[in-house]
C-alpha cells in the first residue's frame, strides 16, 4: 500500500461534512495539521453533504467553526492555505447514481483517497455502493469509520460486511478517539519504556486496577440517540475496553499495528464472561435523577428534553471485570463510567500489593500500598504514591504517604495539548493502523458487552437512580466494598 505523508498528496473526502463531528473535530484537526505543515501542498479536502451550498458558503461555515473550536488564534496565512484546499460537493449519499458527480470532482490520478464516514453507520453501506458504482475505489484508498459500529455483535457484523465488500481490512480505519489521546498513548510508554513498571505489571505486584471515566455533561440534546445506546454501548464497549486492553495486554514485539492489535485482542478475549448467573454481583447500572452540578439544579435523565418517561437506559455503569490469564488471574479491573457525575474526570489507578510485613508500626499501623495514578483528562499526568520519611529528629521514625507528580502541563509547558483527532487524522494519512480498532477487536468487545446487556434485559430491573452531580448509585460503592476495597475519589 502506498504510504502517505506530507510528501504525498491525498484527497480527504468527508461524508457528512456539515455534521457535528466534522464541525467540532475533523475540520479543526485538519486545520491544526495545516499549522504543523503536515498536509501535502497538493492535498485537497472534499466536503460532501446533502444540502446545496456554494464554496463561499461552505468556507464561511468552516471559518465560523474554526473560530469556535480552535483554541489558539487563527493564523491568516495558514487559514488561506487551508481554505484553498477546500472543495464542496453536494450529494445525496444514498443515491448510487449521484456519485458520478463526486467522481467528476475528485482528481483521480496520483492522489490516494481517504474516505471519512462521518455519517450514521446506517448509510456506510450506501456510501460504499455509491463509490463502487462510480469506480471510486482503488487498493490504495482508505476508509475511516466512526463508532458506533453496530448496536450488538450481529449488527456490527452487518456494517463491517457492507464495508468489507469493497475495502480490505488493511484499508479500514475504525476510530476510537480515546486511542488518539496523548495520555492513552502514553500507557504504551509507561508500561514498555520503564522497567520499573514492565517488571511489576502482573498479579504478583498488582492488587487491582480502577478505571474511571466520569463526565459532568448529561445527554446534550441527543436523548433519542443515547437512549438506544446507553452507557454500556456508548462508553464501555469501546473506550473503556480499549483502555483496559492497553493496560492488560502482553508486551507487543514492536509498535506495528499487527503486534499491538493482536495483543489487545487477546486481552479482550480473555475477559471473564459476565452473564445471567453473575451479572448482579459483577455489575451496577445507574440512571441520573434530578440533582445539582456546581450548585446549579439539573434535570434527571427522564426529565431531559425529549425523554420517554419510563426509559430503562443506563447512564452509569460499574463493572468488576476479570481477566482469565496467567498475568491477571485474581486481579480485578473495576470499571466505572457515567454521565452527570461531579466533574469531567478520567483516570486509571493501579493499586500495588501491600507490603507483607510492616516494620514501621510505631508511626504507621497499616502501610498504604503504592498507587500509580494515570490522569487521562483533564490535568493530564502521572502520579506515584509512595511512603517517605518525614525529615527531622524524633524518637520514632515518622513516615508519610507522599506523591511523585508528573504534571504534563507543568513539565511540557510549551507544548499545545493535541486533540485526539489530530493524531488520528495524521495516522490515517500515514497509513498506520496501530491506533485504530480491528474488526476482531470490535467483535470480541461486542461479544463480552452483549452478554452483560442480555443479562440486564433478562432481569428487567430498572437502573439504580443516582443524583446528578454524585458519583453514581450507592450500589457501585458496594460493588467494590464487597472486596474490601474502595473507589479513589
Ligand atoms: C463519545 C461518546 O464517544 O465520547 C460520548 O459517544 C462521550 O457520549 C464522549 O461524551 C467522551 O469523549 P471525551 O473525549 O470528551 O472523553
Amino acid at each position: 500500500m502506498k504510504k502517505l505523508d506530507c510528501q504525498s498528496a491525498s484527497e480527504i473526502v468527508i461524508f457528512g461534512a456539515l455534521g457535528d463531528l466534522s464541525r467540532r473535530k475533523l475540520l479543526p484537526a485538519l486545520y491544526q495539521l495545516e499549522v504543523c505543515g503536515l498536509i501535502n501542498e497538493r492535498s485537497r479536502i472534499v466536503a460532501v453533504a446533502r444540502p446545496t451550498h456554494t464554496i463561499e458558503e461552505f468556507k464561511s461555515f468552516v471559518l465560523e467553526n474554526l473560530n469556535n473550536f480552535v483554541k489558539e488564534e487563527i493564523d491568516e496565512d495558514v487559514l488561506a492555505r487551508f481554505m484553498a484546499r477546500l472543495v464542496y460537493q453536494q450529494l445525496d449519499m444514498k443515491e448510487a447514481s449521484a456519485y458520478s458527480n463526486l467522481a467528476d470532482t475528485l482528481s483521480g490520478g496520483n492522489s490516494t483517497r481517504v474516505y471519512y464516514f462521518s455519517t450514521p453507520p446506517a448509510i456506510y453501506g450506501d456510501i460504499c455502493d455509491g463509490l463502487n458504482h462510480a469506480s471510486l475505489i482503488c487498493d490504495d484508498d482508505r476508509v475511516v469509520m466512526e463508532k458506533p459500529i453496530g448496536h450488538c455483535l450481529e449488527s456490527s457484523k452487518v456494517i463491517n460486511n457492507q464495508v468489507a465488500r469493497f475495502f480490505n481490512e488493511n484499508q479500514i480505519y475504525r476510530i476510537d478517539h480515546y486511542l488518539g489521546k496523548e495520555t492513552v498513548l502514553n500507557l504504551l510508554v509507561l508500561r514498555f519504556a520503564n522497567s520499573l513498571f514492565t517488571n511489576n505489571w502482573d498479579r504478583n505486584s498488582i492488587d487491582h486496577v480502577q478505571i474511571t471515566v466520569a463526565e459532568s455533561v448529561g445527554i446534550e440534546g441527543r436523548w433519542g440517540f443515547y437512549d438506544e445506546a446507553g452507557q454500556m454501548r456508548d462508553m464501555i464497549q469501546n473506550h473503556l475496553l480499549q483502555i483496559l486492553s492497553l493496560l492488560a495486554m502482553e508486551p507487543p514485539a514492536d509498535l506495528s499495528a499487527e503486534s499491538i492489535r493482536a495483543e489487545k485482542l487477546k486481552a479482550v478475549k480473555a475477559l471473564s464472561p459476565i452473564d445471567r448467573t453473575n451479572v448482579k454481583e459483577k455489575t451496577v447500572r445507574g440512571q441520573y435523577a434530578d440533582g445539582f452540578l456546581n450548585g446549579v439544579a439539573v434535570p434527571g435523565y427522564l426529565n431531559e428534553e425529549g425523554a420517554i418517561a419510563n426509559s430503562k437506559t443506563e447512564t452509569f455503569v460499574a463493572i468488576k471485570a476479570e481477566i482469565d490469564n496467567w498475568r491477571w488471574s485474581g486481579v480485578p479491573f473495576y470499571l466505572r463510567t457515567g454521565k452527570r457525575m461531579p466533574a469531567k474526570h478520567s483516570e486509571i489507578v493501579v493499586h500495588f500489593k501491600e507490603q507483607p510485613h510492616n516494620i514501621f508500626k510505631d508511626s504507621y499501623s497499616e502501610l498504604p500500598s503504592n498507587k500509580l495514578t494515570i490522569r487521562l483528562q483533564p490535568d493530564e499526568g502521572v502520579e506515584l504514591q509512595m511512603m517517605n520519611k518525614i525529615p527531622g529528629i524524633a524518637s520514632q521514625m515518622n513516615i508519610q504517604e507522599n506523591k511523585l507528580d508528573l504534571s504534563f502541563s507543568d513539565t511540557y509547558q510549551d507544548q499545545r495539548v493535541i486533540d485526539a483527532y489530530e493524531r488520528l487524522m495524521l495516522e490515517v494519512l500515514n497509513g498506520n493502523q496501530s491506533l485504530f480498532v480491528s474488526r476482531d477487536e470490535v467483535e470480541a468487545a461486542w461479544t463480552w458487552a452483549d452478554s452483560i446487556i442480555d443479562a440486564w434485559q433478562a432481569t428487567s430491573e430498572a437502573p439504580k437512580p443516582y443524583a446528578a452531580g454524585s458519583w453514581g448509585p450507592v450500589s457501585s460503592i458496594s460493588l467494590i466494598a464487597r472486596d474490601d476495597r474502595q473507589w479513589v475519589e
